[in-house]
């Protein structure tokens, strides 16, 4: 290959890139089509495409986010694989200027797209969340690049102000947490509760869900099970006379939950609860009011 054919070459390809750019900014660089020129003649003239001696006699069409791939496969890359909800928008629907920074301008931020063009306020009017980047901080990848949550400590009680309230209205150890020391690593993380806890009732294997269905989590003092508890070595854990009496002094009793007899925590029923107020012959109960004048206690029925 002669010197000549090399700049030959040199020149077209610089001039293919150059022309591939200035297609991009049509509408806002008119200038750019200028130094254009030469090579739309070169290239046209190469491939035969121009007629009638006008080499502008051909319709151009916007670049396709195939082609503005061909240059920034990195964008497109972050977009496809990560780009969640966003995959279903175009480069140029976003760059609807593109090519046009100038730092004699200084015009960076200007020609870069703006959230609120297809975003109105989607997280309410708070002046913490407005400043998309904070959070979104790669628009090709809006989700998948927010921040570690300890940077979002102070904004998770503007999104999430119910959890904020019921942790503020039901004061435990866990008001006093950080939301992130829990949802931590990355947004919207639910952590077990063993990350930090052992189990209280030793005998029994129990696993978040089981926690969680005595304790909700935000408030978790507000103590509430329903009679789904059977396992009465959950109780035991903490109460370990009246699992040991009911064992050991099999009667009907033993075959019932603990939490059947005691649905609400700390809370005690009547006897006549469940047997009605006159079991027996009224005139016994008129004698002997209180049931365990024979029966000892329900864990122990004993006379
Ligand atoms: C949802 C809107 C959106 C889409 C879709 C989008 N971009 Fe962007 N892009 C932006 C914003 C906003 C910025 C400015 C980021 C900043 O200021 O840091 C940007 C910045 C850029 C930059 C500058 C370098 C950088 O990464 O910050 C390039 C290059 C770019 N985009 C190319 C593309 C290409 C190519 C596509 C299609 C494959 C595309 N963008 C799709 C919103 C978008
Ligand atoms: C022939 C290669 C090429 C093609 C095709 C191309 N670009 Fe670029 N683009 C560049 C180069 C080179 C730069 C400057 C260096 C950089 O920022 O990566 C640039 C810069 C940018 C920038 C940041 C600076 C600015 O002035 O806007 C954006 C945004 C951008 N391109 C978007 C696009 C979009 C959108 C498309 C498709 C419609 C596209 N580009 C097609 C090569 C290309
Ligand atoms: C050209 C329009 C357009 C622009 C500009 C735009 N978005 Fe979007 N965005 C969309 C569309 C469309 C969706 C999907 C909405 C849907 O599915 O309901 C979306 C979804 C999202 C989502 C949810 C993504 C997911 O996977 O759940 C986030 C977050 C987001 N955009 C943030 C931003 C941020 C931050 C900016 C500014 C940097 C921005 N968007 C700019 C059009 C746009
Ligand atoms: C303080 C952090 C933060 C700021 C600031 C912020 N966002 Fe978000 N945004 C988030 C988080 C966190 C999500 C939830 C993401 C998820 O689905 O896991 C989200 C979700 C979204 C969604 C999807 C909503 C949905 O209902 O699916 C859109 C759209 C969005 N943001 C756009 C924006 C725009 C536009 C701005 C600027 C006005 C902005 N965000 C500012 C943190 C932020
Ligand atoms: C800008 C608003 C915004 C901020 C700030 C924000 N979130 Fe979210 N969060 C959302 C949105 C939107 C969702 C998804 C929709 C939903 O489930 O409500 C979400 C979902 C969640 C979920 C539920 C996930 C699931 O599986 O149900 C948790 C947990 C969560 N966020 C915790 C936090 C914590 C902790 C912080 C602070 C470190 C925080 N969020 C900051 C908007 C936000
Ligand atoms: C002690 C750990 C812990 C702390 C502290 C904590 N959370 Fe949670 N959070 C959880 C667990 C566990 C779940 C799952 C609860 C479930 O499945 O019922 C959850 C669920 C959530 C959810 C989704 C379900 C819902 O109730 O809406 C959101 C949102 C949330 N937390 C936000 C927060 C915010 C905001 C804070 C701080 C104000 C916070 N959390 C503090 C452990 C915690
Ligand atoms: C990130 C660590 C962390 C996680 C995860 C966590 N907790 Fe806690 N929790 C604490 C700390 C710290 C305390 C206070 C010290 C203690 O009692 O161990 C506490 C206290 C408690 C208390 C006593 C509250 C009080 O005010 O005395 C209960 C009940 C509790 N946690 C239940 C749970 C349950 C149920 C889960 C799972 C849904 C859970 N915790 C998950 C850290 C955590
Ligand atoms: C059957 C309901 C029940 C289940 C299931 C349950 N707890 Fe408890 N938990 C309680 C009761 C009742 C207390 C005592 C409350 C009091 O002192 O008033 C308690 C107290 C606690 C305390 C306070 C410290 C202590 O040990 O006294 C922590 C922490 C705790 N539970 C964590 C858990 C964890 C973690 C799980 C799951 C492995 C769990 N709990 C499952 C009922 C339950
Ligand atoms: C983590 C320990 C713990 C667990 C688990 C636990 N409790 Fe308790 N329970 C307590 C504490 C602490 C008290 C208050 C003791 C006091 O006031 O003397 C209590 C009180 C009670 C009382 C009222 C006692 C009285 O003297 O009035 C009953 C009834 C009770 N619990 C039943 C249960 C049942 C049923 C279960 C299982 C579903 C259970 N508890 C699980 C710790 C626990
Ligand atoms: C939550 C309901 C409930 C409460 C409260 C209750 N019992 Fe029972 N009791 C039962 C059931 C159910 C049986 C079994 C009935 C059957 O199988 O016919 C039973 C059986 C008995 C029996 C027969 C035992 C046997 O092995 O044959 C006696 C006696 C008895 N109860 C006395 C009492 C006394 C005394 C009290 C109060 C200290 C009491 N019960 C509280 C539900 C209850
Ligand atoms: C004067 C003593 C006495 C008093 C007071 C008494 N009972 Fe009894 N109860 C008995 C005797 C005796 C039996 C028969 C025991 C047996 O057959 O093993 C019995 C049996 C029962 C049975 C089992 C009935 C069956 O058909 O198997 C129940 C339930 C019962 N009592 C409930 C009560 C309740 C509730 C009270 C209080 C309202 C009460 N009793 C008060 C002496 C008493
Ligand atoms: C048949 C109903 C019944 C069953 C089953 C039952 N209890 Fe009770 N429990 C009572 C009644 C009624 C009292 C009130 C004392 C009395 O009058 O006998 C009581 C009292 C208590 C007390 C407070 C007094 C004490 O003895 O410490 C605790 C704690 C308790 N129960 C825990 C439990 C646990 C834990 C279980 C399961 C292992 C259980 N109970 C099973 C009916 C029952």
């Amino acid at each position: 290959m002669t010197v000549k054919n090399w700049t030959g070459m040199l020149i077209g390809t610089v001039a293919l890139l150059i022309l591939a750019i200035s297609f991009g900014c049509v509408k806002q660089r008119p200038a750019a089509l200028q130094t254009a020129e030469p090579a739309q003649a070169q290239e046209t003239a190469a491939t035969g495409v121009a007629e009638g001696g006008s080499v502008y006699n051909v319709q151009v069409v916007p670049l396709t986010t195939q082609e503005c791939a061909q240059c920034h496969m990195d964008q497109f890359t972050r977009i496809k694989e990560e780009g969640g909800r966003h995959v279903s928008v175009s480069c140029t629907d976003c760059h609807e200027v593109y090519h046009a920074y100038n730092p004699l301008k200084n015009n960076y931020a200007e020609i870069m797209p703006k959230c609120a063009a297809c975003h109105e306020n989607p997280h309410g009017e708070d002046a913490a969340v407005q400043k998309c980047a904070d959070c979104h901080a790669d628009p090709h990848r809006p989700v998948a690049a927010i921040p570690d949550p300890s940077n979002m400590e102070p904004q998770c009680r503007v999104c999430h102000a119910q959890v904020a309230q019921t942790l503020t209205r039901h004061p435990s150890a866990h008001t006093e947490e950080n939301c992130s020391s829990c949802h931590s690593e990355i947004h919207g993380r639910i952590p077990e509760c063993s990350e930090c806890h052992g189990n209280h009732s030793p005998m029994v294997t129990m696993n978040t869900p089981q926690c969680i269905a005595c304790h909700p989590v935000h408030e978790p003092l507000q103590i509430a099970y329903s009679g789904e508890i059977e396992n009465n070595l959950i109780c035991a854990g903490c109460h370990e006379a009246p699992y040991e009496d009911l064992k050991t002094h099999q009667t009907k009793h033993s075959e019932l939950a603990c939490a059947e007899c005691h649905p609400v925590h700390k809370e005690l029923m009547a006897c006549q609860d469940c047997h009605g107020d006159a079991p027996h012959n009224p005139a016994i109960h008129q004698k002997y009011p209180k049931c365990n004048a024979c029966h000892g206690i329900a864990h122990d029925l004993r006379m």
